[in-house]
């Protein structure tokens, strides 16, 4: 399975978390990753799961990551599997419905990608960083949980 990791990040904390994604999807095939500024579609070329992270920047994505998904084509997912996950701060229940990873989810769906898992969100304890204990041991998990659904992941 070949994994693409898309991924924005200002003070390296959403990398680091990207990066743990990325080995850990990558032991079941090969994983890749890249930065969102340099994407353009012929990185989905022969690529069975996108995987895509950027910190919350003012309960949205961050402004410079809005433009990649105005370059792509329409459908430059057509059927791909997908996931989103971003950094924040711990918020409350209601701030939480403003995740960059809920506006990522919405549009890797709307560029016809099929999503593995819930969109998901790694906590940092101040704005530079950085991420709470714990953190990337939870990705990891997470990435587990992706390989699970699509049938890669190995017992044990
Ligand atoms: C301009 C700006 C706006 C931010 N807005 C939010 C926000 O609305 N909610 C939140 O939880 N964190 C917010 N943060 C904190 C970021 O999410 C935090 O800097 C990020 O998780 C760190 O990831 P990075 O090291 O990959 O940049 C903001 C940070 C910046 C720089």
């Amino acid at each position: 399975m070949n994994t693409l990791v898309v991924y924005f990040s200002k003070f390296g904390n959403t990398k680091m978390v990207a990066e743990t994604i990325c080995e850990t999807l990558g032991s079941a095939g090969s994983g890749r990753m890249k930065d969102s500024d340099q994407l353009t579609a012929s990185d989905f070329n022969e690529i069975d799961l996108v995987v895509m992270g950027t910190p919350t920047h003012n309960m949205n994505l961050p402004k410079a990551v809005r433009p990649v998904f105005e370059r792509l084509p329409k459908k430059a997912l057509k059927r791909i599997p997908v996931a989103a996950f971003d950094t924040s701060y711990k918020m409350s229940w209601w701030l939480n419905q403003f995740t960059a990873a809920k506006r990522l989810s919405r549009k890797l769906r709307k560029l016809g990608g099929v999503r593995v898992v819930p969109p998901e969100t790694f906590h940092v304890t101040e704005r530079e960083g950085p991420l709470y204990d714990g953190e990337i041991v939870r990705a990891r998990e997470w990435a587990h949980t992706i390989l699970a659904r699509l049938g890669n992941d190995k017992p044990g």
